[in-house]
């Protein structure tokens, strides 16, 4: 994932492969963001941020933004990306990106601890080839893997788990 963040006319993007779903409504992921990263500060601070899907062609990208800070580098003009307005935050999204998440932090209690931030996602963008875009999983250590072929099996769950 790509996390976009404004702060003070500031822009920013980091490179994110440590979160995860935890609620459907209201819609909650979990982000851990270093405290030694930029984006950090950006995000606490302005309480918002984009958390965008790339697909595998930008995987040259991904991997270049995170490995510079946006304290030091532009990476909207470094990476050649283009920052789109969001309807709910301040935080812009990246066009290049097949979906974005519009963020608002909803659970702060975890931060100091953990790193982890708990956010609400206020509006989605999908694109509509989503189905067709192979999306980037990273494995440690330099690798990635890619999205590849799925099994249905609908007919064994209880409908309630179907949401
Ligand atoms: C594939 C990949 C996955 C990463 N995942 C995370 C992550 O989940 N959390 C984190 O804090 N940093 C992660 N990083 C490191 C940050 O992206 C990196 O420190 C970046 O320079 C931070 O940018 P910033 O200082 O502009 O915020 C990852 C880097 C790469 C290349």
């Amino acid at each position: 994932m790509l996390v976009s963040s404004q702060w003070q006319q500031q822009t920013n993007i980091m490179t994110m492969g440590w979160h995860m779903v935890m609620a459907f409504t209201p819609s909650l992921l979990g982000c851990v963001i270093d405290a030694e990263n930029h984006s950090h500060a950006m995000v606490r601070n302005s309480g918002e941020c984009v958390i965008n899907i790339p697909s595998a062609t930008l995987v040259d990208q991904v991997v270049g933004i995170g490995n510079c800070s946006g304290s030091e580098v532009d990476k909207f003009k470094a990476f050649e990306l283009t920052p789109g307005k969001a309807k709910e935050v301040s935080a812009p999204l990246i066009e290049e990106c097949y979906a974005s998440f519009e963020c608002r932090l909803h659970d702060d209690t975890m931060i100091e601890r953990y790193n982890l931030f708990i956010f609400e996602v206020v509006k989605a963008h999908v694109a509509p080839s989503a189905d067709e875009e192979e999306s980037l999983h990273y494995r440690g250590m330099g690798e990635f893997m890619l999205s590849g072929k799925s099994i249905d099996r609908t007919e064994l769950f209880k409908p309630s788990m179907l949401v």
